[in-house]
């Protein structure tokens, strides 16, 4: 069956803008499309497309399968558990902080004991006056431009990661009763390159990385930090400006995610929902 369904290149290695029939939006062949584009094009943008709680799930379920990553969203409706409100507000969001470790580039449940995410999407519902875009960096991009010396060299490296590592740049700054928070999740060594199952190759990193197993600690740092600045040039990564509306869909496997930091009454909204990884970082 042919669907009406056009995907235009935002940059040559990230980015399509999707236009499809909103109509359509929901046939299993526009799924398909999307799940083959997502792979090939990381993130794909769907402008304007005001969906309602029940819609964003039903493309969620549509895409994969569906996955509660944070189970302490606050409810409105019967279904909002799967569906995650990022917010700085602190009436909506308990665990405020959790969003502003999203300021810095990282990837989304690697500090866990399931396979990271396969895909993150993401509707807004009130943008933010000032900042609060989303930028997205192509891990697969960063890979495949290194040199084959730089290759060689990250083949069999492990990283430790941890909820600990991924706020460290605000750890310092946390109230004391908000410490423990730095515990909580597992601590997981990841390779740095990850080959894939559609045999390609990513990098795993960003910010949830404290250091790499067997190097000195500075050194370790100091090299996942060159790998996440280079995974970050303009080439190989895109800024969504938000429109009220927007709906947006990224492969969480090969890319950084970040938010450009927006104030907490700006009364930015985001509905978040996640689909289950099937693929484990070996
Ligand atoms: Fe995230």
């Amino acid at each position: 069956m042919s669907v009406n369904i056009r995907f235009e290149s935002i940059k040559p290695r990230i980015g399509s803008i999707v236009h499809v029939d909103r109509a359509s939006l929901f046939d299993d062949a526009v799924g398909q499309h999307c799940r083959e584009m997502l792979e090939q094009r990381t993130v794909l943008v769907f402008p304007r497309l005001n969906l309602t709680n029940d819609e964003q799930l039903a493309f969620t379920d549509l895409l994969g399968s569906r996955l509660n990553l944070t189970s302490d969203a606050v409810s409105d409706d019967a279904r909002a558990e799967d569906v995650y409100k990022v917010t700085l507000d602190k009436g909506v969001n308990r665990q405020p902080e959790y969003v502003l470790g999203t300021f810095f580039w990282h990837m989304d449940g690697l500090t866990v004991d399931t396979p990271p995410p396969k895909a993150t999407l993401l509707s807004a519902r009130k943008v933010s006056a000032k900042g609060g875009q989303t930028e997205f960096a192509s891990t697969y991009a960063a890979y495949e431009t290194l040199s084959d010396s730089e290759k060689a060299e990250l083949e069999g490296l492990r990283a430790v990661h941890s909820v600990r590592a991924s706020l460290r740049p605000v750890a310092d700054v946390l109230p004391e009763e908000e410490q423990k928070k730095l515990e909580i999740g597992v601590i997981k060594e990841h390779p740095i390159v990850w080959s894939r199952k559609n045999g390609r190759k990513s990098l795993v990193i960003g910010s949830s990385a404290g250091t790499v197993v067997g190097m000195p600690v500075a050194h370790g740092r100091a090299l996942l930090t060159r790998l996440v600045e280079w995974a970050a040039q303009p080439d190989f990564s895109y800024r969504h400006p938000w429109q009220e509306g927007d709906f947006v869909v990224w492969d969480n496997c090969g890319a950084l995610h970040r938010v450009v930091p927006y104030a907490e009454d700006s009364g930015r909204m985001m509905h978040r929902t996640s689909i289950a990884g099937t693929e484990s970082v070996s």
